[in-house]
């Protein structure tokens, strides 16, 4: 089933097929976050795995996108390299007009802070400070001033009023990753990226969850990224991109539960056709199941969200 959420007007293409392809495209001048020729190699001679193999992708401010392969085909290296979390082996990242690959760890950390926003799979909210003080830690901890209005406004899109004095172990999931989405958006960061969000949650706090990113995309004006395995989930964003063996192998615009489910369908059949041809591409590992472990999970877990 598709949501029918609003979609920024800016956001070009139709439901249509995926188009396949090794980059995401040039940057256009509306790019928050943009990776050029990125590449990350991890270990070394027989232990060497390469995780990005030359990924070119640029992220449209104030959209949703999600990314989307198999576990093992980069997409956790991707965003981590792209929110300065890892260091790429070569290619540049350029968040907001900053070249991220040339901050010293200092300026990075102070990057972090300030311009990006983390969601993880694992909510990682202080179980001593109530929502309210787990919220305001970014802020706090930049020895920053709250922006009141913007807290209000945050609140309020995160539905949490009512527990802003609870500690973590008071809430639900959903509620924890709430105050977590909250916590992210709290320095109106340039992007917000989430691994995994709903990976811990039930489908009722999955949507809880999903619905606030994309009100904070719609109604705040925020960007935001998102990796996930499952297509209810990318079908909450303008855009998924695909990527298998450490490479983009797809973009869909304006994608639906069931354009994914297909999306994904036509990229394991193409990974087994290429495996039984004898040429499976030498980049990173296809880990655990490969394509076709995630298309079967993924229509598995498909409709989860809603
Ligand atoms: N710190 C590391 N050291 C060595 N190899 C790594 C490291 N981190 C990731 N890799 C390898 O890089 C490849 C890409 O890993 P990554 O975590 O980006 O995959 P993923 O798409 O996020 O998978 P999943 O869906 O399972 O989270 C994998 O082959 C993985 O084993
Ligand atoms: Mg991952």
């Amino acid at each position: 089933m598709a949501v029918s959420h609003q979609r920024p007007a800016h956001v070009a293409g139709s439901a249509g097929p995926a188009h396949a392809g090794g980059s995401a495209g040039p940057a256009p001048a509306d790019s928050i976050a943009t990776a050029t020729g990125l590449r990350k190699v991890y270990g070394s001679g027989d232990t060497e795995v390469v995780a990005l193999d030359n990924v070119d992708v640029s992220i449209q401010r104030g959209t949703f996108t999600a990314i989307m392969g198999p576990s093992g085909s980069g997409k956790s290296t991707l965003m981590h390299c792209m929110a300065g979390l890892d260091r790429p082996t070569a290619g540049t990242v350029v968040v907001d007009g900053e070249t991220i690959s040339s901050l010293n760890e200092r300026q990075l950390t102070k990057l972090r802070r300030t311009r990006l926003g983390f969601v993880f799979q694992a909510f990682n909210l202080i179980p001593t400070l109530t929502a309210k003080e787990n919220i305001t830690l970014p802020v706090d901890l930049a020895r920053g001033h709250v922006n009141q209005g913007w807290f209000e406004r945050v609140v309020d899109a995160v539905g949490l009023r009512d527990h802003l004095g609870h500690r973590p172990a008071e809430l639900s999931g959903g509620q924890q990753q709430r105050v977590a989405c909250a916590r992210a958006l709290i320095t109106q960061p340039s992007v917000v990226f989430a691994d995994e969000p709903t990976g811990n949650l039930d489908s009722v706090s999955s949507r809880e969850v999903l619905t606030f990113l994309r009100q904070s995309v719609d109604e705040l004006g925020q960007s935001v990224v998102v990796v996930t395995h499952d297509p209810g989930t990318a079908a909450f964003a303008d855009r998924v991109l695909f990527l298998a063996d450490g490479a983009i192998v797809g973009d869909l615009p304006s994608p639906s539960v069931d354009s994914v489910i297909e999306a994904l369908r036509t990229f394991s059949e193409r990974s087994r056709a290429r495996a039984s041809a004898g040429g499976a591409s030498g980049g990173a590992s296809g880990g655990a199941g490969g394509a076709s472990g995630a298309a079967s999970a993924a229509a598995r877990g498909a409709g989860d969200a809603r």
